[in-house]
């Protein structure tokens, strides 16, 4: 059971009484980072006040312990995920997860005439790199269709799905729709057509079970920080043997075992392969509190607390008759809407006035905006520590904004 006045109990910015306007914050923009509770801030802290060192870089005790406490990171993101520590890459975020699954595999591997799929729902994350891709190997990016209501399903993949197709990357979970992926299916799709799967886990990792050997992704990326972690942190799970086929997309200090001054280089197994330069120590040390935490509560009773928040949200803002939302049916705790006759941007500005963080724009996915008919939408986006009342003064505030907004900016 989820109790998010409980939990606001652990989370500073609820505690101190942060407030946006001179009214209490109203946060509601968790699709694009989280709060983090004190454990994670402690582990931070405890980095930079008592146990600052660098790591597989000294034979003295503290960085001994540094090393150890990485491990330990990195086998509390193995048990989370269900993977192998060793398939398990620190990078700075999901944007850096998935560049180096496209320069590391998707340079060395695609070629000419090779097919990449993507959908329209992806973040920027997930489609500029693979434009990268193809324009240095002359493989094709090709889009897989999306149902009416946005939803992405195993049979329109078959139907797009070539021989030619080498790399199928996804969104577990969309961060404008909030659509729940089948990635299981779409996986075992993926291989039937010898292609590997790249899953981005950045709105998926934080609000449902991750199982990657359940799914039998290739690739998972996911960030940090969108599940209560620092800043600067993020994990690239990848296959073991696709680990280590890849190129490293970044050389230097840690990453290599030899090298000498004709050039003959000899690389680290990954994933310290993939680790080139001192890691972001405090980063990864306040990843794993912020995965225990996420534990403790239970993946699945923050996924039913989202869906719950979800159904609500949907039924409060259709209920005022002056919203259109672009997402009811998905699943996610998202919801992206439009005030009826006023723009997303001054809409949020006005959400603003009234306390309330809300995301407005494209949200990153900029080729979504043809299928949405529009070019900009507001994103409420939901967590384990959101009240419905939270929901309820948003609801208001939508209620109050075409006249209020209007008659402050353009009367
Ligand atoms: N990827 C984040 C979002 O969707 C920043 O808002």
């Amino acid at each position: 059971m989820i109790d998010p006045k409980k939990i606001r109990q652990d989370f500073p910015m609820y505690r101190n009484n942060v407030t946006m306007q001179k009214k209490p914050l109203i946060w509601l923009d968790n699709a694009s980072t989280t709060f983090k509770p004190d454990c994670v801030i402690e582990a931070i802290t405890d980095y930079y006040t008592k146990e600052t060192s660098n790591s597989h870089r000294g034979d003295y005790d503290l960085c001994y312990n540094m090393d150890m406490k990485v491990l330990e990171s990195r086998k509390a993101v193995a048990r989370f995920i269900n993977s192998d520590s060793r398939e398990v890459v620190f990078t700075s975020g999901t944007t850096n997860s998935i560049n180096l699954v496209a320069f590391g595999y998707g340079v060395k591997y695609l070629k000419e005439g090779d097919e990449i799929l993507l959908t329209q729902a992806e973040h920027a994350s997930n489609v500029l790199p693979w434009f990268k891709v193809a324009e240095m190997t002359g493989a094709v990016v090709k889009y897989i269709p999306l149902e009416e209501d946005g939803r992405l399903t195993p049979e329109n993949l078959e139907k797009t799905i070539t021989d030619k197709t080498k790399i199928v990357a996804v969104a577990h979970v969309t961060n404008v729709l909030g659509f729940i992926a089948p990635a299981k299916e779409l996986a075992k799709i993926a291989h039937k057509h010898g292609a590997i799967f790249v899953l981005d886990g950045a709105q998926s990792v934080p609000h449902i079970k991750t199982d990657v050997k359940d799914m039998d992704v290739d690739f998972l990326a996911f960030s940090g920080h969108k599940l209560c972690g620092p800043t600067g942190i993020g994990v690239l799970y990848g296959k073991y043997e696709l680990l280590n086929m890849m190129e490293p997309f970044m050389t230097g200090g840690g990453m290599n075992a030899k090298f000498d001054m004709c050039g003959d280089v000899g690389y680290l197994e990954p994933p310290l392969r993939f680790e080139a330069g001192t890691q972001n120590l405090a980063g990864i040390l306040g990843l794993k509190p912020a995965i225990e935490y996420l534990e403790s509560l239970g993946m699945d009773n923050i996924e039913a607390y989202e869906h719950e928040l979800k159904k609500y949200a949907v039924e409060k803002l259709q209920e005022t008759g002056c919203v259109t939302i672009y997402n009811a049916t998905s699943e996610g705790g998202i919801v992206t809407f439009n005030i009826n006759g006023v723009f997303a941007q001054d809409g949020a500005t006005y959400l603003n006035s009234k306390g309330i963080a809300c995301r407005s724009g494209q949200h990153c996915a900029k080729i979504l905006i043809d299928f949405l008919g529009t070019v900009a939408t507001i994103r409420a986006s939901f967590y384990f520590y959101t009240t419905k009342e939270d929901i309820d003064a948003l609801v208001e505030a939508v209620k109050t904004a075409k006249e209020e907004y209007l008659n402050a900016y353009f009367i």
